[in-house]
């Protein structure tokens, strides 16, 4: 059994996660930035991270998807400004569950990620992006112990499907 873990990260919220990820994994396993990977082949899983941005998949994610094998079970993480389980960043796994149509997502995890400072003062001045803003100051800090510990717990989770 054979584990990939990938991920885009621009500030290194989603990488805190996919080490925790791969701590957690007890199997052949590699870890590596989306674009270092050439080829998805002979994996049983890939835990696949981003952040959210604009409410979606960033564009440096998206060479990925293209690689992925039909079948190819993936399992999906991403850290957020926004509340966890809150409708946006769902939002951003519907997008990502739809570009990865042909392939079999057994789940995905999410938590909060501190946002860059700049992008937060830019936000609350945009009347139409300040509640955003506000609820994206209260990532500070993330993600955190408990989001790792949680990440772990999810891996476990997915694995555990791949003997189902
Ligand atoms: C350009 C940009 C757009 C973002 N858009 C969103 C968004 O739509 N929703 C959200 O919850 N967080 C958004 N964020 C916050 C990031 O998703 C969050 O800070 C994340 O943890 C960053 O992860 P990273 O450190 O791995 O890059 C955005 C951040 C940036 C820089």
């Amino acid at each position: 059994m054979k584990a990939l873990v990938t991920y885009y990260s621009q500030t290194g919220n989603t990488e805190k996660v996919a080490h925790a990820i791969y701590e957690a994994i007890h199997m052949e396993k590699e870890l590596k930035p989306i674009k270092d990977v050439e080829n998805i082949k002979g994996y049983d899983i890939v835990f696949c991270g981003f952040p959210v941005h604009a409410h979606s998949v960033p564009g440096k994610a998206l060479s990925l998807f293209k690689l992925l094998p039909v079948s190819q079970k993936i399992a999906f993480f991403s850290t957020h400004g926004s509340l966890r389980g809150g409708q946006l960043p769902k939002q951003a796994f519907e997008h990502a569950i739809g570009l990865a149509s042909k392939a079999k997502v057994l789940g995905h995890f999410g938590c909060q990620g501190k946002v860059d400072n700049k992008l937060i003062d830019t936000l609350m001045k945009q009347l139409e992006h300040k509640a955003w803003a506000e609820e994206a100051l209260s990532a500070e800090g993330h993600p955190d112990q408990h989001d790792l510990a949680d990440a772990k717990k999810f891996a476990e989770e997915m694995l555990a499907k791949l003997s189902k």
